[in-house]
């Protein structure tokens, strides 16, 4: 099967160097800058191809993988899409709505797989989380907490929040299996005049809420979701070598205040116990999900993140931007309500 890289930066290059130890894979590089190409050309020499511009390569390859910045997304794709080529699109998968939806249109018209990058629902970590959740070891989930912190990288096209925050909302919808039906945000741009660099998020999902910090201005790099259930809380620390998850024994009773002969007591008991560190076995998950792509083309079963789950997110990641521009609560539109032309609510 013969892949075109497009956008060969920063994660692309990763794309490159996993779709290079598949066997089955040919790999061809396509980066408007030639710096980029000639690094590619230089570091794997198995590379089919280079080339400046996607038109360049569309009719030899089978399939073409989008790692331009956000705001090519939508051009890059359709153009692949409508050549008839499966394509894999890094996330976000596109800037807007519509543009998501005409991008999983246009597959669904080709016959063709459309998949989104969401590489953490990819993660053993995350998968193992949500199987702990879903055994009840943490009993109800009462919230979820999550931090993608670090100094930069700036983005030209889009704010932190659809830089960063894809990954916290594609992880929590994830975890709690359902997707949010309201967010609500502030956001600030500290830097420069062009996009919001730091931004707090509440993500109303059906059955409770999670809590987004997303930020380029930070001394630390922190990767980490907090799952708050009513018998044991579980942290997923990316950044750890060795303790990605750990779950705490741990917890809060509200006491009987209403009992005259406890006035004086605390209003809550703690619980505390042990803290455990399940085995999280190793699979790079920009590997498994590459893999996933190449194999949901040869068997034609769509992968566990296809377009529409992209757009899932991107109506999630529009609603972000009422809620910023009205200071109120944010309904995520379905396909349906959009089209109504539904407003935002305080
Ligand atoms: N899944 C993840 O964990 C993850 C992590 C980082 C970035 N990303 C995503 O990967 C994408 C790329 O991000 P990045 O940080 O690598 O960006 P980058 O700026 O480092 O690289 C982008 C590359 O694309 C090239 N390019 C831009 N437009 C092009 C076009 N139309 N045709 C050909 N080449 C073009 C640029 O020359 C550049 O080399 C973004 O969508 C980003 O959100 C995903």
């Amino acid at each position: 099967m013969h892949v075109a890289v497009v956008g060969y930066g920063y994660w692309g290059s990763k794309h490159v160097r996993v779709l290079s130890t598949m066997p089955d894979v040919a790999v061809s590089v396509v980066d408007a800058d030639k710096r980029r190409r000639e690094e590619a050309e230089a570091l794997y020499p198995s590379i089919r191809r280079t080339a400046g511009t996607i038109d360049e390569v569309l009719d030899e390859v089978d399939a073409v993988l989008v790692a331009t910045p956000p705001g090519s997304h939508y051009d890059v794709a359709m153009r692949a899409l409508s050549a008839g080529k499966h394509v894999l699109v890094e996330k976000p998968l596109a800037t807007s709505v519509d543009d998501a939806e005409a991008m999983v249109a246009a597959a669904d018209d080709n016959d063709v797989q459309l998949m989104v990058g969401h590489t953490f629902e990819y993660n053993p970590a995350v998968r193992q989380l949500r199987d702990i959740i879903r055994s009840g070891e943490l009993g109800r989930v009462l919230y979820v907490d999550s931090a993608r912190l670090s100094l930069g990288l700036y983005q030209r096209d889009v704010n932190v929040i659809w830089d960063l925050a894809p990954h916290d909302i594609s992880i929590a919808s994830y975890l709690l299996d359902e997707l949010p039906v309201a967010t609500s945000v502030w956001a600030h741009r500290n830097i420069g005049p062009w996009r919001e660099d730091v931004a707090y998020l509440r993500l109303d999902f059906p059955s409770t809420h999670a809590f987004v910090h997303v930020s380029w201005l930070n001394p630390q790099k922190v990767r980490r979701t907090t799952v708050v259930g009513e018998r044991r809380m579980a942290v997923y620390d990316d950044m750890s070598d060795n303790e990605r998850i750990r779950i705490y024994d741990i917890g809060v009773d509200p006491a009987d205040i209403d009992n005259p002969h406890m006035a004086h007591e605390m209003p809550v008991t703690y619980r505390t116990g042990n803290i455990i560190s399940p085995f999280v076995p190793f699979r790079e998950p920009l590997l498994v999900q590459d893999r996933e792509f190449v194999d949901s083309i040869r068997s034609g079963v769509r992968s566990a993140t296809p377009g529409e789950r992209g757009l899932d997110i991107v109506r999630v990641l529009a609603s972000t931007d009422v809620s910023m521009e009205t200071g109120k609560v944010a309904p995520v539109l379905s396909r349906s309500a959009a089209a109504r032309g539904v407003k935002a609510s305080s």
